[in-house]
């Protein structure tokens, strides 16, 4: 998808946009709209419509300043809250708001993708644990969690901050990313293939599951700057799992719901990463050649 070229003069400049009107972006456009301008922008001009006319995010009803990929403002910030699998679009939609930077706050290692697609602009990625659903037209604010950006994103720590959102710039984000994926790599792909509870990946039969991806991959993120052992992540993994026990991980939620998942984005990147260690990961190879059976085909959504 190519965005509509830059008329730059005639522009309004956002202090931060939001590229994805799903769960979690309009979840942080809603409290972010409330103290300041944030535009949002969605897949395309009739959801830009539909958004302008209004959405409910958790007890409010949020008029989103809204557009396609065609109508395009400019912004200082940019913050990509789209599925992996849209990636590479949202990243050039990105950078065609000829920002100051661009954030990727999406689960999965995606910062290589969101840099290519960026060219020579400041672009990296953060972690979050805020969390929001969508239902249709409604989406559902599930919990406040605390958002890591990188060093040079610090602006943005303080957009939302000022939101109310818990949020802080993280020196070493390359080892959050990784202590993320640690857990995403064992959560997520094994409560879609059992579909059961995070808290149910703890006990026999998925436990044995959990530990073999956890000793597969450990070694790998410690070579890329995760520094832990084997128990440590084995502890990591499960505390996480046992404080979300009653929650269906978002891989789950996404093969319930018929749709793609973001396996690629977690299980296929780390498989490159131990493909250049020359380190052996089978059961995450099976795991991701399993889940890739659970997706529908690929769809064209231009
Ligand atoms: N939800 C959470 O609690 C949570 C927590 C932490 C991290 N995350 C991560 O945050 C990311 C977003 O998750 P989500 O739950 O918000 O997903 P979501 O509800 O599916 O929202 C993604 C939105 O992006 C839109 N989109 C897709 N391609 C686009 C494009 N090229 N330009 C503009 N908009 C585009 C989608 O449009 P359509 O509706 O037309 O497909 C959808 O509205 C994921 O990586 C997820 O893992 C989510």
């Amino acid at each position: 998808m190519n965005p509509a070229p830059a008329t730059a003069s005639h522009r309004f400049r956002y202090p931060l946009a939001i590229v994805g009107a799903g769960a979690l972006g309009l979840h942080f456009a809603a409290r972010l709209a409330a103290v300041g301008p944030v535009a949002v922008i969605a897949r395309n001009a009739e959801r830009a419509t539909a958004l302008r006319a209004g959405v409910q995010v958790g007890g409010m009803r949020f008029r989103v300043d809204a557009f396609g990929p065609h109508e395009l403002p400019l912004a200082e910030w940019v913050i990509i809250l789209v599925k992996t699998g849209d990636t590479a679009d949202a990243a050039r939609i990105a950078a065609a708001l000829q920002p100051k930077g661009v954030l990727s706050l999406q689960n999965g290692l995606t910062v290589d993708q969101v840099r290519e697609a960026c060219g020579p602009l400041r672009a990296d990625q953060g972690i979050t644990t805020e969390g929001a659903f969508r239902d249709g037209d409604l989406i559902t604010p599930s919990g406040a969690g605390e958002t890591l950006v990188p060093p040079d994103f610090s602006a943005v720590v303080e957009l939302l901050s000022k939101a109310g959102f818990v949020a802080r710039v993280e020196p070493d984000i390359v080892a959050a990313r990784l202590a993320k994926l640690l857990v995403n790599l064992a959560i997520n792909p094994l409560a879609a293939l059992f579909r059961v509870p995070n808290g149910a990946l703890c006990e026999p039969p998925v436990r044995l599951y959990l530990e073999a991806l956890v000793r597969e991959a450990w070694p790998v993120l410690r070579a890329e700057g995760l520094e832990l052992d084997e128990s440590a992540a084995l502890a990591r993994v499960v505390g996480v799992a046992q404080a979300t026990a009653d929650n269906r991980a978002s891989m789950l939620q996404d093969v319930l719901a018929g749709r793609r998942t973001e396996i690629d984005a977690i299980t296929g990147v780390f498989l490159d990463m131990a493909l250049k260690q020359g380190i052996d990961t089978p059961t995450h190879q099976a795991v991701l050649t399993l889940v890739r059976l659970l997706e529908p085909p690929q769809q064209d959504h231009t």
